[in-house]
């Protein structure tokens, strides 16, 4: 099995940015976590950061060609306006799970909308950075299954 995990804007600066929100572990913690994840699951993981909508998108199309089996993605503010995003996500039809570290409900307004999500079956909010690890097991059960 071969898992995609994309993270968007600002997420390299984990550790950094609102440790409040976001807890104290760096972008290399969570990229320790995913790898050992895939390691203990027998999947390969390949791990994919920018704080580019383009870069994103091209890396979402990839993914069509390297036959990925599922995509754990954390559009970071992207979600909550990026159509380019949602329309690269709804091309694609392996198993997407979008991940959000906070529990985006719980904050501004402008957070509580995901326009990315309608292209996933599945999200995972306010879990800390153990949502990377759950949406890879949404992943291996959807391909078991
Ligand atoms: C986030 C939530 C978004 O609203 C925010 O813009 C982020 C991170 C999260 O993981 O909680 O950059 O996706």
């Amino acid at each position: 099995m071969k898992i995609l995990v994309i993270n968007g804007p600002n997420l390299n600066f984990l550790g950094i940015r609102e440790k409040g929100i976001y807890g104290e572990k760096s972008y290399e913690d969570l990229l320790s976590m995913i790898r050992k994840k895939g390691e203990d699951m027998g999947a390969e993981v390949i791990c994919f950061q920018s704080n580019h909508e383009g870069a994103i998108i091209d890396r979402l199309q990839e993914a069509y060609f390297e036959k990925v089996d599922g995509i754990v993605i954390n559009p970071g503010a992207y979600t909550h306006y990026s159509y380019a995003i949602h329309d690269a996500l709804k091309a694609l039809s392996m198993t997407k799970v979008e991940v959000h570290i906070s529990d985006v409900d719980a904050r501004e307004a402008f957070r509580h909308v995901s326009v990315t999500l309608p292209a996933c079956d599945h999200q995972i909010k306010g879990h800390g950075l153990s949502g990377y690890l759950e949406a890879m097991d949404y992943i291996a059960a959807k391909n078991q299954g």
